[in-house]
């Protein structure tokens, strides 16, 4: 249990000995550190429906906290807020605890094993990656960590969109225009190419697109050279697009289920909701789910010449899971412009008695560039090789600049470049625009890669030194000062787990990575005012270089979530 649950069941127990509390109990992180370590409104809450006197209701309930070591001290302020104190004991133990548990700290029993299915990154095959791929690519997998990391069976799922009609026109142009060696070569920008050659020729000559649609159709009905082809072009685009992983990294699936693996699931699904007229008859006989608000316009599922759709696939998809893993969730990872389709997807589901409303679409906003081109003419194509190359140029600049000395400079580079272009996004709130800031995004101060890499480092750099430096220190110590500084990192260390399940709970990374650097801020904070290498105390020596390890230790398993890696010197 967290020290916040903790301080929540204490505070339970107490308020229950006095009232019927109905209400949640709400333990918050006051903004003042002198205003303790959590603090809750619950007596104001109280005071409201039964017409008290919040202050006197708050009182009550801190003469009925029990005697513990958890908390220190319990104090009334302002209009009825009741703040904790945590005792010194605890947050030393809670340190012993990141010292003893390394890199499995912060690891919990939130999820109590329920499965969850994250679903991210899916793009479509022959197309190159989009933007918003590369963001669901991210941020699905830092949630996938994060969920099992707090308890979760997770299972993450990349849902390709390998299935539809584009694959009829690529089969068209590939055997009019196509040569087998030169799309071996470069999988995905030759079937690109290939797409728009048949785009323009197909605005000189439109009997061009009956074409494509045709040799759609003889796939589907079975044409084993069509279907030969586009198993090809399936295969040689996953090349392509597991590269992109690979440079990323830490990029992983437990499943590769595309559209097309639930061709044969459809029917089934279609006749089910068919006969509890879930699906209705559109327009010259396509199949249509209405709904009651007046804003949603009806989701096609069926088209007039019967041909399934992204729509048909994707609820045929919805049953397929839920029917082999029981989700208590499944999580889809997909940009905002689809905000309105999965409503109607969720919404049509409901109406099955075999959907538990698992679904949750976790949406996100679109890239923004503050300082580059990083889209192609079309706008919406991410050159990523491109943005990560220029991204690991611009970090070993930096790190000529500031560490001519440093050996291994072009590895370094790489783990910091690349963890900027990540940690830039999972640091920023996904709910809105998320902006693509050079500066901001390798700049050594800030919330960056850069920054907790270095600051990491800095930890690690200090442990080092420890084993050789001299143990007797000669520099005068401002006491409070350093008890200060201190304290901040001691209360803050609690924080991680908390702030871990809270970022669960909301799929929110932002919330980790803020944890984090206010971690790294405290630290630095820290490291500028109290010797730790020179203290006079040998004693003290230890205990500072323990905070220091802890700071390590969770900035590493924090980065790890993060997909980010760290460095030992930079
Ligand atoms: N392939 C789709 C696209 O690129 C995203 C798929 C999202 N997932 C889903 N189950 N519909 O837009």
């Amino acid at each position: 249990m967290t020290i916040k649950d903790q301080i929540k069941s204490i505070l339970e127990k107490a308020a229950s000995k006095i009232f019927k509390c109905s209400e949640p109990i709400n333990i918050q992180y006051p903004v003042d550190i002198l205003h303790g370590d959590y603090a809750s409104n619950i007596a104001m809450k109280l005071g409201k429906t039964m017409q008290k006197n919040p202050r006197e209701i708050a009182e009550q309930i801190v003469k009925n906290i029990p005697k513990n070591t958890i908390i220190e001290k319990v104090e009334i302020a302002g209009p009825g807020f009741i703040n904790f104190f945590i005792s010194e004991k605890t947050l030393k133990s809670e340190m012993a605890k990141v010292l003893k548990e390394k890199a499995k700290y912060g690891k919990c029993n939130e999820g109590k094993k329920k499965t969850v299915i994250v679903e991210y990154s899916s793009p479509n095959i022959a197309k190159p990656l989009g933007v918003h791929h590369l963001l669901s690519t991210i941020i699905g997998q830092t949630l996938n960590n994060i969920l099992g990391y707090v308890g979760y069976k997770t299972i993450s799922i990349n849902h390709i969109g390998d299935w539809g009609t584009q694959f009829g026109k690529l089969i068209y142009a590939y055997k009019k225009w196509g040569k087998k060696e030169v799309l071996e070569k470069a999988p995905i920008a030759e079937m690109l190419k290939l797409y728009v050659k048949f785009h323009d020729e197909a605005e000189k000559d439109p009997t061009l697109e009956d074409l494509g649609r045709k040799e759609f159709k003889d796939f589907e009905e079975g044409d084993k050279e069509n279907r030969k082809l586009w198993e090809w072009f399936v295969k040689e685009s996953l090349k392509d697009i597991n590269k992109t992983y690979k440079k990323l990294s830490g990029i992983k699936f437990d499943f590769t289920l595309g559209e097309s693996f639930y061709e044969d699931k459809m029917s089934e699904l279609l006749e089910e909701g068919k006969k509890k007229k879930i699906f209705v008859e559109g327009d010259e006989g396509s199949y249509i789910a209405q709904f009651d608000d007046e804003n949603m316009s009806p989701m096609v599922i069926q088209k007039k010449d019967g041909a399934t759709l992204y729509s048909t696939r994707d609820m045929a998809t919805l049953k397929y899971r839920i029917g082999r893993w029981h989700p208590e969730k499944i999580l889809y990872v997909v940009d905002m412009a689809q905000n309105m389709y999965f409503k109607q997807l969720f919404q049509t589901a409901k109406r099955f008695p075999w959907y538990k409303d698992e679904g949750f679409h976790v949406s996100f906003g679109r890239m923004r560039m503050e300082d580059m081109q990083m889209s192609t003419r079309k706008g919406n194509i991410i050159l990523l090789d491109q943005v990560l190359e220029e991204a690991i140029k611009r970090a070993k600049k930096i790190i000529e600049q500031k560490s001519p000395k440093l050996k291994n400079k072009d590895k370094v580079a790489g783990i910091v470049g690349v963890g900027a272009v990540k940690y830039n996004i999972l640091s920023q709130n996904r709910s809105t625009d998320i902006v693509f800031d050079w500066n901001k995004m390798l700049s050594l101060e800030g919330n960056s890669a850069p920054y907790m890499q270095y600051t990491y480092a800095r930890a690690r750099s200090i442990l080092r030194k420890a084993k050789s430096a001299k143990k007797d220190g000669k520099t005068t110590e401002n006491k409070t000062e350093i008890a200060e500084k201190t304290s901040h990192i001691l209360r803050a260390i609690p924080k991680f787990e908390e702030q871990l399940i809270h970022a669960a709970r909301d799929y929110k990374p932002n919330l980790l990575s803020q944890y984090l650097y206010e971690l790294a801020q405290k630290f630095n904070s820290f490291y500028n005012s109290v010797p730790v290498l020179t203290a006079k105390d040998p004693k003290d020596r230890l205990f500072r270089l323990k905070v220091t390890q802890s700071v390590s230790q969770i900035l590493q398993n924090g980065l790890a979530l993060l997909g980010v890696a760290v460095v030992e010197e930079m």
